[in-house]
């Protein structure tokens, strides 16, 4: 067995949408009286957009209209997009472009595996379109993270058995949907106790494909 294919998550780990999504979310959760914390809004990462709201909602214990909450994440996404469509190439974390251009050089096949259905439109603001062998996002599948959809189909559309996959991801949904898929991952960022990881990386400036290499 050996290294076949990096599969890389997106918001996080490509570039910092977190922030993005803060404000937006933070918008949404003042409709509801609800003070949204940075802690919460951690365990929204790799979390879907509906499921996200369900979240807040659980939280704040407010209930509303099925109406309501589609109207909710409808102003949600208007509101992240205006951030997205701002995006430039430098928002791409140091070492990433370096890093995958090694990695393709090397036989390894790269792919984009993300729960955001906005996956395409910031890889296009990001210039990334044509630096992947295949891009799934949230909504080419039934499910999204923690199942291990994501990434299967990325498997599939790569034709590399998932047991040949490396996952790079910054959330704990995306640890147990790698898990779930049978594939190893790496811990992108900051350890705050995620667990499922077979190495944790700072940034891309630190990763070493040797060492990734070494975990087949
Ligand atoms: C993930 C983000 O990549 O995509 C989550 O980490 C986000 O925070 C999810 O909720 C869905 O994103 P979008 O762009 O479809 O609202
Ligand atoms: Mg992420």
């Amino acid at each position: 067995m050996s290294l076949k294919a990096c599969i890389y998550d997106l918001d996080g780990v490509i570039t910092d949408t977190a922030k993005y999504h803060y404000e937006s979310w933070k918008w949404v959760s003042d409709q509801l009286e609800y003070n949204l914390t940075e802690k919460q809004n951690q365990k929204l990462k790799g979390v879907g957009r509906k499921e996200s709201l369900d979240k807040i909602l659980k939280w704040s214990g407010a209930r509303i209209s099925e109406a309501k909450k589609q109207n909710l994440l409808t102003q949600k996404n208007k509101m992240y997009l205006k951030y997205i469509d701002t995006m430039t190439p430098e928002e791409i974390f140091p070492g990433f472009n370096e890093f995958n251009k090694k990695t393709k050089e090397e036989g390894i096949k790269v792919a984009i595996g993300s729960s955001s259905r906005n996956a395409i439109r910031i890889i296009d603001k990001l210039d990334l379109v044509l630096d992947f062998h295949a891009i799934v996002d949230g909504g080419m599948t039934p499910n999204s993270k923690p199942e291990p959809d994501i990434f299967l189909l990325a498997a599939e559309k790569l034709s590399i058995d998932p047991s040949e996959c490396l996952v790079i991801e910054d959330s704990q949904a995306g640890l147990t949907a790698a898990k779930k898929a049978g594939m190893k991952s790496i811990l992108y960022g900051e350890d705050k106790g995620l667990k499922g990881a077979s190495l944790q990386i700072d940034n891309w400036l630190q990763a070493s494909l040797e060492k990734f290499k070494n975990l087949y």
